[in-house]
C-alpha cells in the first residue's frame, strides 16, 4: 500500500475558538484526535493578523502533544524569526494577502529573490524542512529549487475549482506533469488547497506524492461526524 501522508489544517478549529474568545474548541485536544485517528501531522497557518491560530496553539501543541507539526507562514522577518523560536518539524512558505479569506494562490518566483533564498535556507540549515507553495508552473517550481527549498507544495486551487468541469482533466494534467518535474528535481511533493473528500482521490494518486495538506473540507465534515471519524475517512480515501 502506498503511504501518502495526510496533513491535517486545524486553523478552523482556532477560528471557531476565537469566535468566543474563550479555550474551547482546544487545538490541543483536536490535535491528539488528528494523530490518533491517522493524520500523518498537524498544519497551522499563523497569520500576520493572527485571525485563528495563536503563536500559543503552536506552542502548546509542541510542548503538550507528541506528533509533527507543520507550519504554514508568509516568507517575512518576522515569521522566521518565530519558526526559529518555535521549531515545527516543517514548514510551508505561502503568499499572503491582508484581507484574502484564505491563500489565493502559489508563492510568486519570477526572477531573483534573495530575501526568500535566505529564509529558505536559514530554515532548512536549522534543520527544518522547507516547502514552497507553488502553482503547478514549471518556471515557480524550477526557482523554488534553485532557491533551496526541500520540497514543492503544489496548489490545488484551480483543480478543485475546475471539479466537475471540462477544465478539471486539463488542471489535473497540470498538476501530473508539474509533480513529475518536483521528482525529477528530487524533491519532496506535496499538495493541498480545496482538496475535499469528492476530489482528493486522482491528486493522491499522481506519481511520487508524498503528502497532502487538508483542512477545511476535514473540519467541516467534523461538525456532523466528529474529527476522528473525518480524519479517519480522509485518510482511508488517499491510500
Ligand atoms: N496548503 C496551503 C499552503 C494552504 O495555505 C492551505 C490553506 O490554509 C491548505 C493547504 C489547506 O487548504 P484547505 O483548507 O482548503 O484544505
Amino acid at each position: 500500500m502506498r503511504h501518502v501522508k495526510l496533513g491535517v489544517n486545524i486553523d478552523h478549529v482556532a477560528t471557531l475558538r476565537q469566535a468566543r474568545g474563550e479555550k474551547n474548541p482546544d487545538t490541543v485536544e483536536a490535535a491528539r484526535v488528528v494523530y490518533s485517528s491517522g493524520g500523518d501531522m498537524v498544519v497551522m497557518h499563523l497569520r500576520q493578523d493572527r485571525r485563528h491560530i495563536q503563536d500559543s496553539d503552536i506552542e502548546r501543541v509542541r510542548h503538550e502533544v507528541k506528533g509533527l507539526i507543520h507550519l504554514e507562514m508568509a516568507a517575512t522577518a518576522e515569521m522566521e524569526k518565530l519558526a526559529l523560536k518555535l521549531r515545527p518539524d516543517s514548514v510551508c512558505l505561502v503568499p499572503e494577502g491582508p484581507r484574502e479569506l484564505t491563500t489565493q494562490g502559489g508563492m510568486k518566483l519570477e526572477g531573483k529573490n534573495s530575501g526568500l533564498e535566505k529564509i529558505i535556507k536559514n530554515l532548512s540549515g536549522s534543520g527544518i524542512e522547507v516547502s514552497v507553495f507553488a502553482d503547478p508552473e514549471p518556471g515557480a517550481i524550477r526557482a523554488a529549487h534553485n532557491m533551496g527549498a526541500d520540497a514543492i507544495e503544489l496548489c490545488t486551487k484551480e483543480y478543485a475549482a475546475a471539479w466537475g468541469k471540462k477544465l478539471q482533466v486539463k488542471e489535473l494534467e497540470k498538476l501530473q506533469l508539474a509533480g513529475f518535474l518536483v521528482k525529477e528535481l528530487k524533491m519532496e511533493l506535496h499538495a493541498g488547497h480545496g482538496l475535499d473528500y469528492y476530489n482528493v482521490a486522482p491528486v493522491a494518486r499522481i506519481e511520487g506524492m508524498d503528502c497532502l495538506n487538508i483542512g477545511f473540507s476535514i473540519v467541516s465534515r467534523a461538525m456532523f461526524v466528529g474529527l476522528k471519524t473525518a480524519v479517519a475517512e480522509m485518510k482511508r480515501l488517499i491510500q
